[in-house]
């Protein structure tokens, strides 16, 4: 795939970020195409969350800048949606899980006549419709990650932001997810930014995996990896080339990672 395509959606230029003197980022530049799947590693504290935040606009950087679609970011962008790991305090819990997807609408200014329809629709989407009435409390970590995917769905946003989403779920949930995603991402032509630490997730989801060193946080190396669509959990993760990816991650990013 080409890296260098000369509109990319989001683009990260010579960005910096200090905190009184403590460098947290370095020299940051990447560019993110659209309806790509791009996965960014790192060891915990190398700054991968800092980054995601200038990216969705909630941090601004010390110097440099982040522009999307060719404008600079300096706040939220309805087209940008952020996943963050904790769904539990993503998600409002006196709020059912159709009332959680309804606040997105909300803010889109979705008239009131058509949100059942559309409440109803996401919830298909991520296989929750059951669930409507309930509780984000009453529902499993899998699920309650499902409704936080489904309110930023309601967006409709064409760049999705996810920040180590699956972290705290068990790995046979983990996967469920991960083939949801790939699969929602796709038939909506997302363009997607995933964080995450495990670097077996990182090649069977991206189409490319940019690895990051720490103290200062900083870009490391990029793998394109040239796997077949649709991934399989089994034969995508037994295929040579996704072990020869691992094996290279590996080597690149430190032991205790
Ligand atoms: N506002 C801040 N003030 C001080 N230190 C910060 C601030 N934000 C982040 N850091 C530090 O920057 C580093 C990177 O944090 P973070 O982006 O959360 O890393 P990661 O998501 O890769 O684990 C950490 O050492 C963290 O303590
Ligand atoms: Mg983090």
């Amino acid at each position: 795939m080409n890296t260098t395509t000369h509109n990319p959606l989001l683009c990260v230029e010579s960005l910096n970020f200090k905190v009184n003197d403590l460098e947290i980022l370095r020299d940051i530049n990447l560019s993110i195409n659209d309806k790509e799947f791009v996965c960014i590693v790192g060891a915990s504290g190398c700054g991968k969350t800092t980054l995601l935040r200038m990216m969705a606009g909630l941090l601004s950087p010390t110097r440099g800048h982040v522009s999307y679609r060719g404008q600079q970011v300096v706040g939220p962008h309805r087209e940008i949606a952020v996943v963050f790991q904790d769904y539990a305090k993503a998600l409002l819990p006196w709020r059912t899980v159709a009332g959680n997807v309804s606040l997105a609408l909300e803010g889109c200014d979705v008239p009131a006549v058509e949100r059942p329809q559309r409440i109803h629709d996401l919830l298909c989407k991520v296989g929750l419709e059951d669930r409507a009435e309930a509780f984000p409390v009453q529902l499993s970590g899998g699920m309650q990650q499902r409704l936080q995917i489904a309110r930023c769905l309601a967006q409709s946003p064409q760049l999705l932001l996810m920040d180590e989403p699956f972290g705290a779920l068990d790995a046979m949930t983990r996967q469920t997810l991960q083939d949801e995603v790939t699969r929602l991402c796709r038939d909506s032509g997302v363009t997607v930014v995933f964080i995450t630490h495990d670097l077996e997730e990182a090649i069977y989801l991206g189409d490319r995996v940019i690895s990051m060193e720490k103290m200062p946080g900083k870009i490391g190396e990029t793998l394109v990896i040239d796997l077949p669509r649709p991934r399989d959990q089994l034969t995508t993760r037994e295929n040579t080339k996704f072990l020869a990816y691992r094996h290279q991650l590996f080597k690149l990013l430190p032991s205790g990672h």
